[in-house]
């Protein structure tokens, strides 16, 4: 969503914000061409109920403070607004409703859910090459912006490179491959295959733009993708939801400020509640049209305690205690916000998002997780809350790592540090821990490993094929924490409860990362 797209480019120095190309959720284009409420809830680019498809003569005139934030130049671009489809007319229709405002339209091929099993489109197209190529030859001869791709690989090099060409010579300008196969998903996910997209690289025309997508956890993989792939771009989806700030490269030395934080061993992150009050400042700046509370420093080690004081809530009061009376906050009316609440996508999507952030934090701060899980769509202050509890949680966690001494011993080789990031996913696991209160990536099991924990059931033809996979050389450094826990409340499951927790997450029940129905991944 664009608060959140406007937070991952708000760690990039202001010259290099626009180098970020974002991209909307999956739309479901007949969907979005036919039903005017299924666009208002996932896509705003005005304020003012203008006819849709606008013609370029009224977008034109558009003055900066009737734009939403969706596609807002000033904010959200360059902007890929992704579709799934399955006619080319239905995709053209969709497409002409969104072209004002973004730079790119973009099909999603890559969607492995049984949604898109059953409504036929994502990656079960695959077998329909033609009409894929009659989906974006229309979109490439009639829509006034490029359209692009996104497509998942096959079981072999030549299919892939035959797709990738049927893809590119309809009239895609981009083609986004994510190196997993269809059948790569859920505890099935697996690592993505670098190999096949480098392989693509060296087949296809050199002026080919090619995006790689799969096993970015860290930043440092953003580079190390470019250099195995050869791609001219990474995409990053799970990564950048678990780890807003991943496409920007972490502060020198020295340098960290208050929002970084850097352990005894050098390695660090972003601290979730500073990445949560820029959230939450563009959420009351951009969703709801409303000045941000003034908030005071983020809390240093080092600070003079405070002391205890009742919880903050939003100021209303535009005072503070020192100095002249500031000036009133517009804050909305209960009409305003519940009208704001149900339409905007921002404030549908903001437990989910902090869900991702905070993962490592709510499971071990209950209250928080609690809190946030109580946390209604547009209760701003509830949100508020979360946030007092998240920084009292950061606070505690910092403290309690500063008063534990420092040791001088060197520290002892990692036992995983050998280990086949396709065999196992410790090393990785090593490799992306951090302490709860830096954002971090969420490192997926392996299949094997989910096997082994009971927490996945193979058929004999895919253990068959998995067994023949592991004799294949491959050389990626990406895995998976072998975890058991409910995606929503980050609770940690026993086999049973975590076999229903994922039945709920094939239904879509109480889960946070599940997407909606129409909004479905990729
Ligand atoms: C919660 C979630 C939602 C997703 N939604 C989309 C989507 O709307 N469109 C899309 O192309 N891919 C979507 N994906 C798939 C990702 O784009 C990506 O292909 C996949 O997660 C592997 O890349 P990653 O390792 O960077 O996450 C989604 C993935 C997740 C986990």
């Amino acid at each position: 969503m664009q608060a959140w797209r406007l937070l991952s480019r708000s760690f990039l120095p202001p010259d290099q914000q626009k180098s970020l190309l974002a991209y909307t959720p999956m739309f479901h284009s007949k969907m979005f061409g036919e039903k005017s409420n299924y666009r208002d809830a996932h896509f705003q680019p005005l304020k003012s109920g203008a006819a849709s498809p606008p013609d370029a003569y009224h977008v034109s005139q558009v003055e900066d403070g009737d734009r939403h934030l969706d596609g807002n130049p000033m904010f959200d671009r360059p902007l890929m607004v992704q579709f799934c489809s399955n006619d080319p007319d239905d995709f053209l229709r969709a497409a002409k409703h969104v072209a004002p405002f973004c730079d790119a339209v973009d099909l999603n091929l890559g969607c492995p859910q049984g949604i898109a099993k059953r409504g036929k489109y994502g990656a079960f197209l695959q077998e329909d090459q033609g009409l894929i190529a009659r989906m974006i030859s229309k979109l490439h001869k009639e829509l006034e912006v490029p359209v692009t791709a996104k497509m998942r690989v096959l079981e072999t090099k030549e299919k892939t490179l035959e797709y990738a060409k049927t893809i590119l010579d309809a009239g895609a300008s981009i083609i986004t491959v994510h190196g997993r196969r269809r059948e790569q998903k859920g505890h099935n996910t697996g690592l993505a295959d670098w190999q096949m997209i480098r392989y693509l690289r060296e087949s296809l025309p050199k002026d080919t733009v090619i995006f790689a997508n799969g096993n970015i956890l860290q930043h440092e993989d953003i580079a190390a993708c470019l250099e195995a792939t050869g791609a001219d771009g990474v995409m990053s989806a799970e990564g950048n939801l678990y780890d807003p700030t991943i496409f920007a490269p972490p502060p020198p030395i020295g340098q960290e400020g208050h929002e970084y934080w850097r352990g005894r061993n050098g390695k660090g992150g972003y601290r979730v509640d500073a990445v949560m009050r820029r959230y939450m400042d563009i959420i009351h700046k951009h969703a709801l049209g409303q000045q941000p509370p003034v908030r005071k420093p983020l809390w240093m080690p080092g600070d003079p305690e405070e002391p205890p004081k009742q919880e903050q809530t939003p100021s209303e009061e535009g005072e503070e205690e020192d100095g002249p009376p500031k000036k009133k906050q517009k804050r909305l009316s209960k009409a305003e916000q519940k009208k704001a609440k149900s339409s905007n996508p921002n404030l549908t999507a903001m437990q989910a998002h902090l869900f991702h952030m905070l993962r490592p934090l709510v499971s071990e701060h209950h209250n928080v997780r609690d809190a946030l899980a109580r946390s209604r769509t547009g209760d701003i202050d509830a949100f508020e809350n979360v946030l007092v509890l998240v920084e009292q949680a950061v606070k505690q966690g910092i403290q309690a790592y500063e008063s534990s001494p420092p040791t001088d011993a060197p520290e002892p080789l990692s036992s995983t540090e050998n280990l086949d990031p396709y065999e196992s996913s410790l090393a990785t696991v090593a490799r992306c821990k951090r302490p709860y209160w830096v954002c971090q990536p969420y490192v997926r099991p392996l299949p094997k490993e989910a096997i082994e924990k009971g927490s996945m059931t193979v058929s004999k033809k895919e253990k068959k094929r998995m067994e023949e996979e592991e004799t294949k050389a491959v050389g990626l450094e990406v895995g998976g924490r072998v975890e058991g826990k409910d995606q929503s409340t980050g609770e940690t499951l026993g086999k049973e409860n975590l076999q229903a927790s994922e039945k709920r997450e094939e239904k879509g029940e109480g889960v946070v990362e599940e997407p909606r129905e129409g909004v479905v991944c990729g």
